[in-house]
């Protein structure tokens, strides 16, 4: 695992965006660049660092397919807290080029929720599978919606929304954790570790101890983030910030050996 530690979020942001940039630009083949992405307060930055570099012509997703990682089970598209609209809100509707059959989000309005997931596995499989999975984490480790406890060999399916989640999502719902969606639609752990690459964004001292989860303790599903330990080519980029419970040795570790990435 790679772990590239950066001054502060916007850097942070700035390299992952960067890094994604450089992936689609060197990707050749006519088939297209399978990018998987999450929502949260964390990928903000790299959607904008993206939007500019899109429109300033220095990356194009005209070859671009994306799957997003989760989505709310019963919020309709137009509710403001959908994944759906928050990523047209912060990234699709400005890309220049992205086309819309090429977006890819679970239809948390489906009445045929294990179908809606069965067929996302299978339209992932058709591409080839994913080139370049981004994700966030929860501050209990969760990666998508698999909160503690789920199988690191799970596969996109309905979960239940924890109380913590809820609360610390509740946020962005009046402060309301009830009316935070009790279920939602996620990719499983394994379909995060079966893309060719996971880059996974930390950031603020809220996720140290997830952070420290992810990258020093053993693989277990009580962090299903830990699960990245077994990829042969998982990232995290992260702050300073977020590294507050990383041993000083593995902090020194990272800084020395990932010095060529520091912006
Ligand atoms: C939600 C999403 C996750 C995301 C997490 C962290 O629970 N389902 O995919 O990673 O929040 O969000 P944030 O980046 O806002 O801390």
């Amino acid at each position: 695992m790679r772990v590239v530690i950066q001054d502060n979020y916007d850097k942070m942001c700035k390299w992952a965006a960067n890094y994604i940039a450089g992936k689609i630009n060197a990707h050749k083949e006519e088939r297209p660049f399978v990018l998987g992405l999450p929502t949260g307060s964390s990928p903000i930055g790299v959607y904008k660092e993206l939007v500019e570099m899109n429109k300033a012509g220095k990356v194009s997703f005209a070859n671009v397919v994306t799957f997003n990682m989760d989505e709310y089970l019963g919020l309709p598209r137009e509710h403001d807290q959908s994944y759906w609209y928050f990523m047209h809100e912060y990234l699709f509707d400005h890309l220049v080029d992205m086309k819309p059959e090429n977006i890819n989000i679970l239809n948390g309005m489906t009445d045929d929720p294990e179908g809606e997931c069965a067929r996302y596995e299978e339209k992932i499989a058709s591409y080839g599978g994913i080139d370049l999975f981004m994700g966030g984490i929860g501050v209990d480790g969760h990666l998508a919606f698999n909160e503690p406890y789920t199988s690191l060999a799970s596969r996109t399916g309905v979960r239940d929304l924890t109380t913590d989640t809820r609360i610390v999502n509740s946020r962005f719902f009046g402060n309301d954790p009830e009316k935070v969606p009790a279920q939602a639609l996620s990719v499983g752990i394994g379909t995060v570790t079966d893309s060719k690459e996971v880059l996974v964004l930390i950031s603020g001292h809220n996720k140290a101890r997830a952070l420290a989860a992810t990258v020093e303790g053993g693989v277990s599903q009580r962090w299903t983030c830990s699960a990245l330990q077994l990829h042969n080519a998982a990232i995290i980029a992260c702050d300073e910030e977020a590294c507050g419970e990383l041993m000083v040795d593995t902090y020194k570790y990272f800084l020395d050996i990932e010095k060529k990435e520091r912006l």
